[in-house]
């Protein structure tokens, strides 16, 4: 088999497992490829593939998500703000990184928002569930909202959320790796995915933050291990995205919840 032939079938072996059916093929040959190249044959590469889409996305989803069932529970509870936060909770927690975020939610963005005009545009960039948060964001109903992540299942959700809710904006499959957001806009969410994406490309965080056409980013980091664990992670996460924050010397407010720690910077 050629190069290209290897690669085809290894795109072709990944997609065809249930668990990495709906990812974005582009991800998915972008890590073929490098994989190809560092391992000694298909079946190592086909292997490593699956782990590095683990530690990229897999790992967050315990089990999968019934998107129709889901959207049929916001559909019932829309016209009641109360029922409809409590439907956006309960799906939520069907992800385990918008999960942890739950017994913060009250705080997290009227806090560390506090002080952030009202946007009109509005980047989330690898988004997860995160877009179901929009009822907890302090900003007008105008506000565009762009979201993007690699799974083609979760974002024709989200999109679907979008409608239901009259939100504008759209949710995009896209891998930020490969092609960094080139939209500009007034605030980039970039939540609890750094680390995803340094475990993929060493130098994947600083070329996104860069790249990220907008003046302010929100960007945090997990107070915990997926198992639960602290083992001073934050700090070590603090201490990697300070040093990086001062070669560009671009100012941040950090803000520290019991399971996230969030920075708020000014870029420029
Ligand atoms: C820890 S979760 C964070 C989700 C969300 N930002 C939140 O805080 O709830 C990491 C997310 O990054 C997404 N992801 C990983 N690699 C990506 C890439 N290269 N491009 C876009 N999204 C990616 C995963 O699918 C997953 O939804």
């Amino acid at each position: 088999m050629t190069r290209d032939e290897q690669l085809e079938a290894l795109v072709a072996a990944v997609l065809g497992a249930g668990k990495y059916r709906a990812v974005s093929p582009d991800f998915v040959r972008a890590i073929g490829a490098r994989e190809l190249a560092a391992r000694p044959n298909l079946k190592a590469a086909i292997k490593a593939t699956k782990n590095a889409l683990h530690q990229a996305g897999g790992a967050f989803l315990d089990a999968p998500i019934d998107y129709g069932r889901a959207l049929a529970r916001l559909r019932e509870a829309a016209g009641d703000p109360e029922a409809f936060r409590a439907a956006c909770r309960a799906v939520m927690a069907l992800h385990t990184s918008t999960r942890e975020r739950l017994p913060i939610l009250d705080q997290f963005y009227a806090v560390a928002l506090a002080g952030v005009p009202a946007p009109g545009r509005v980047l989330d960039v690898a988004c997860g569930l995160n877009p179901l948060a929009r009822p907890w964001l302090p900003f007008p109903a105008e506000t565009v909202y762009v979201a993007y992540d690699i799974y083609a299942d979760q974002i024709a959700f989200l999109n679907d959320f979008f409608v239901l809710t009259g939100t504008p904006g759209r949710a995009e499959v896209r891998d930020v790796i490969g092609r960094p957001p080139d939209e500009p806009a007034d605030l980039a969410l970039i939540l609890k995915t750094l680390p995803c994406l340094e475990a993929i490309d060493r130098r994947a965080p600083e070329r996104l933050l860069d790249a990220v056409p907008a003046p302010r980013l929100l960007v945090s980091f997990p107070a915990q291990t997926l198992g639960g664990r602290r083992k001073g992670m934050a700090a070590h996460y603090e201490t990697q995205f300070r040093r990086l924050l001062d070669a560009r010397g671009w100012p941040a407010e950090r803000f520290e919840f019991a399971t996230e720690l969030a920075f708020l910077v000014r870029k420029g």
